[in-house]
């Protein structure tokens, strides 16, 4: 049931009919949450960094200028909305449409991924977190932020059930952020509660062994 309408095809189509709208309620409600994530970021200066999943581009305020900027969304109208947002700040960037599942990019290309609010939308985040684990550098580092179920807690009835209107319609509550990552090769560097106390984390990530 919570596969049929957890689909990519589905995202594509909803979250094109929410970009108009998406700022409302997205933008006041996570700044908080995003800067906390983005400041664990070491940043350098000069990073080749990826946003995957970039939405209307909310992230942007809180990134350094001086980086080589990539951004990929499934859907048109996000994307379209990223550009827009980009370019009224001035970023030299890439925005294009992209699935996360599928990344378009050269192994160990970038520095820094960013992955917010995509982990508990996309149907398969295992995937997700093997491409991105795929596209960065070996010393690379990885952004999340997200909504995510307790470690080591199995879903009850309530919540599964629950899960299956969230899932369709806007996102999955029952996943872990600590199986996913470790499953797809990282290791958790920072894990900080950022939004309605543990419901919202913001975790830094780096390859555990480079393969
Ligand atoms: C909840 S929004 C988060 C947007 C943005 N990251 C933010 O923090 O505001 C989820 C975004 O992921 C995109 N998305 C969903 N599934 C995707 C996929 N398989 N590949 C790439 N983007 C996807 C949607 O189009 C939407 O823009």
């Amino acid at each position: 049931m919570i596969a049929m309408f957890n689909t990519t095809a589905w995202n594509r189509l909803r979250y094109s009919l929410y970009a108009p709208l998406y700022d409302l309620v997205a933008d006041r409600a996570f700044r908080r949450a995003r800067r906390r994530a983005l400041d664990a970021v070491d940043w350098a200066g000069g990073e080749r960094v990826l946003i995957v999943g970039a939405g209307t581009g909310l992230d942007l305020c809180y990134l350094p200028r001086h980086i080589e900027l990539h951004a990929s969304d499934l859907s048109p109208a996000m994307v379209a909305r990223f550009r827009a947002r980009a370019e009224s700040l001035g970023f030299d960037f890439v925005a294009r449409e992209m699935d996360a599942e599928r990344l378009d990019f050269p192994d160990g290309h970038f520095d820094v991924v960013i992955m917010h609010l995509i982990l508990a939308v996309m149907p398969d985040p295992d995937r997700g977190l093997r491409e991105a684990y795929r596209v960065l550098a070996d010393d690379g580092q990885l952004c999340v932020m997200d909504k995510f179920q307790p470690d080591g807690h199995s879903p009850g009835p309530g919540r599964r059930a629950l899960n299956a209107l969230t899932s369709a319609i806007a996102t999955d509550i029952t996943r872990q952020a600590g199986p996913l990552l470790s499953e797809a090769g990282f290791v958790i560097e920072e894990d900080q509660p950022v939004m309605l106390g543990r419901l919202f984390r913001a975790l830094l990530a780096r390859k555990a062994s480079p393969r």
